[in-house]
């Protein structure tokens, strides 16, 4: 029988490993046709951005009880977003949220836009929150790179170009690996790898379900990847 897919070993995996999210819908409910709501996506993506899942399931809780929708939020004082934001820092990504959230309520129906370019013109969206929305919340193939992302790529492909230079080829990289057929469980799926086997110092490599392709892994360079452009 044919090797199946890189991509097919990983949804594998994820179908009985993916971390319970608030903000996820669990795999097997979104087969069953749940679909994630787009608002409840992009803030914890936004929150997620220089802070960690284990820090912001409170805030993301708060947030969401106080105000449900993107409407809900876009009528917010300014100074009440701003109030539920403390503690979370980088006060910046606060404002572009609301700035945000009252775009999407103007300017699109109080509808996230599926469409790339819609998402990348909003405020507080770059590549990495359009793709992550895109891929997601519409299930569209889109590449989401991010660190954990990286040090996959880096990993799985035995890159020992360092950081930033290697950036394009881990995207390249990246993008091969992704499915057609479940791109937003998978992109999920190679965060969640990264987050908690492929981690920076000590993979668990024996419990990897990249384990057998991972040229890394092969050669023993799997905890000195990705390597770093000294400052
Ligand atoms: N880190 C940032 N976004 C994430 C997501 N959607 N799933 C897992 N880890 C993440």
């Amino acid at each position: 029988a044919p090797e199946p897919a890189l991509s097919t070993q990983l949804l594998e995996w994820y179908d009985h490993h993916a971390r319970d999210l608030p903000w996820r819908v669990a795999p097997a409910d979104r087969q069953a046709g749940m679909v994630p709501d787009p608002y409840r996506v992009w803030l914890s993506e936004v929150m997620l951005q220089q802070t960690t899942v284990a820090a912001v399931r409170d805030y993301f809780h708060r947030f969401t009880s106080r105000w449900p929708t993107v409407q809900a939020l876009a009528a917010a004082e300014d100074a009440d977003v701003m109030g539920e934001w403390a503690g979370l820092g980088y006060y910046a990504r606060a404002r572009n949220l609301l700035k945000c959230a009252r775009a999407v309520s103007a300017d699109h129906g109080g509808v996230f836009p599926l469409d790339h370019d819609a998402l990348l013109s909003l405020p507080g969206i770059g590549p990495y929150t359009a793709a992550a929305i895109s891929a997601i919340a519409f299930d569209a193939p889109e590449v989401v790179m991010d660190g954990n992302v990286e040090r996959v790529m880096a990993r799985m492909f035995d890159i020992h170009t360092p950081l930033p230079d290697a950036k394009p080829e881990l995207k390249a990289r990246a993008a091969e690996l992704t499915p057609q057929d479940r791109p937003g469980d998978y992109a999920q799926a190679v965060m969640d790898l990264g987050a908690t086997i492929c981690s920076p110092k000590s993979p668990a490599c024996g419990i990897c379900p990249w384990r057998d392709p991972c040229r890394a892994r092969a050669a023993g360079t799997a905890p000195e990847l990705p390597k770093k452009q000294p400052k």
